[in-house]
């Protein structure tokens, strides 16, 4: 840092940093984003000073127009961006002392380590909001896809084996329901971002009577009951970044749920599975092989999730072991979240897009479908019905499936006079499993896959997101 620096920290030192130094501290090369949250905090906390006294009313106006002119600056690409003076904070505060000489009072009772973290948290609770908007387009392009496609059943797996029919609605409402609880994370990760830090000082507060509640409230931090929220011990008030953490988490987890989707998505477009196709717009092409058509956007959302999972990993270990309070160590955090919420933000918009722009090959989801032993549960069902243990109709109809294997037909072609000779207790309705009409409509039970269940899913999703 230039010993002229409006912000220098003159008095102490007698040189800035070595060259090598200060490139390898500064932090103005990522953190500038956090130029709005800066501009902002700063106006409230010069609205507070006013408040106090510190500043006159003149004064706290001039420094309010000049971070605003700066602010506009920045907007339209014109401010520079100086690395000598480190970070955003310094940048903007100097430049402001450069053409507002009662800028030199703005720093009044305020560090940068509680500056810093009011920024975060003012930068992550906007994030926070824009991203829960990006999961309810989400969840709503899976709604679409369900609806329009609202009679169209698949076999669902286990084991990646064929496992029981369902439709393509309720494996669609699946990630839907994890989606919301993502939602409901993020959520109570924001009421925990929302608090005020500010007035935190570099550690221990301020000898001056700084009106916390005034800044809090100027910056909206505010819970559902109205009340003003404060960071309630300062030494926690400049340290703590679980409220990161809590985002990187919830973050994590909802990569992890979208590329589950998209390991989905890949299998579904696959030649083998052939359920959907992707618009051209929304797939790449291959470099070599002129018929490939990539779902390259379901394999980045896959890919992306082991940032986002690193990322997490990261602040927890930077965390880990740091000594109260502010460690410069701490700078490292942003990089790791501003990543995070990146990442997640555009997988989240891109993959909703990607669905917007499915559409579902019907016939080929019917013929996966029709396989007969799909149904090979409901026809042990139909045994139970007709009073025989579950233990034993589940060893009747193993012995049914063999005997269909063994003659190489389908279960469903099996002759009653065939099925008898396993089980006499199988009569002529026993056949009427195998309709699947029938079959999902016997589903209705809360949660299963039944066609009334499935409908009424889709309009309580439907509903709940518009
Ligand atoms: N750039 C720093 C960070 O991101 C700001 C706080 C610096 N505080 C300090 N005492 N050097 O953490």
């Amino acid at each position: 840092m230039s010993k002229k620096s409006p912000v220098s920290r003159s008095g102490r030192f007698a040189s800035g940093p070595a060259a090598d130094v200060a490139q390898f501290t500064e932090s103005i090369s990522f953190d500038w984003r956090l130029w709005r949250h800066d501009i902002l905090g700063s106006m409230a906390h010069a609205e507070m000073l006013r408040a106090i006294g510190v500043l006159t009313k003149k004064e706290c106006t001039a420094i309010v127009r000049g971070l605003d002119a700066i602010g506009k600056e920045i907007k339209a690409g014109k401010f520079s961006w100086k690395a000598e003076l480190e970070d955003v904070h310094m940048n903007i505060e100097a430049e402001l002392t450069k053409r507002v000489p009662a800028g030199a009072k703005l720093h009044t009772a305020r560090s940068r380590n509680d500056q810093v973290a009011l920024d975060v948290r003012l930068w992550l609770r906007d994030e926070v909001t824009a991203l829960l908007g990006e999961i309810a387009n989400l969840q709503r392009a899976l709604v679409l896809l369900g609806e329009k496609n609202a009679e169209v059943i698949i076999p669902g797996y286990t084991h990646m084996q064929r496992a029981q029919p369902v439709y393509l609605a309720h494996h669609l409402l699946a990630y839907v329901e994890m989606l919301e609880r993502d939602c409901e994370r993020l959520w109570d990760c924001h009421s925990r971002v929302n608090v005020c830090p500010l007035g935190s000082g570099a550690i221990a507060g301020s000898t001056l009577p700084l009106k916390r509640e005034l800044v809090a409230k100027l910056l909206n931090f505010v819970n559902d009951a109205g009340q003003v929220q404060l960071t309630q011990n300062s030494m926690d008030g400049v340290s703590d970044r679980d409220f990161m953490i809590e985002f990187a988490a919830a973050a994590a987890l909802l990569a992890v749920h979208i590329s589950r989707l998209a390991e989905d998505v890949i299998l579904w477009v696959s030649t083998e599975f052939n359920y959907i196709k992707i618009a051209d717009a929304y797939t790449t092409g291959s470099s070599l092989m002129p018929q490939k058509k990539n779902p390259d956007i379901a394999e980045l959302a896959r890919g992306k999730t082991g940032r986002v999972v690193g990322n997490l990993m990261a602040l927890l270990t930077l965390l880990k072991g740091l000594p109260m309070t502010y460690n410069r160590d701490l700078q490292e955090d942003k990089e790791r979240l501003f990543d995070t919420a990146d990442t997640v933000r555009a997988t989240t918009r891109l993959m909703a897009a990607m669905l917007n722009n499915t559409t579902v090959n019907k016939p080929a989801c019917a013929t996966s479908a029709s396989d007969p032993a799909l149904l090979a549960t409901d026809l042990a069902d139909y045994l139970v019905r007709k009073g025989m243990a579950f233990r034993a109709a589940h060893h009747v109809v193993g012995a049914v499936v063999a005997l269909a294997e063994k003659t190489g037909k389908p279960l469903n072609q099996l002759s009653l006079a065939e099925m008898q000779g396993v089980d006499k207790t199988f009569a002529r309705d026993a056949l009427g499993v195998f309709n699947l009409k029938t079959a999902m409509a016997k589903r209705n039970i809360t949660g299963a896959p039944g066609t009334k269940e499935v409908a009424k899913q889709l309009a309580r999703w439907r509903k709940q997101l518009s």
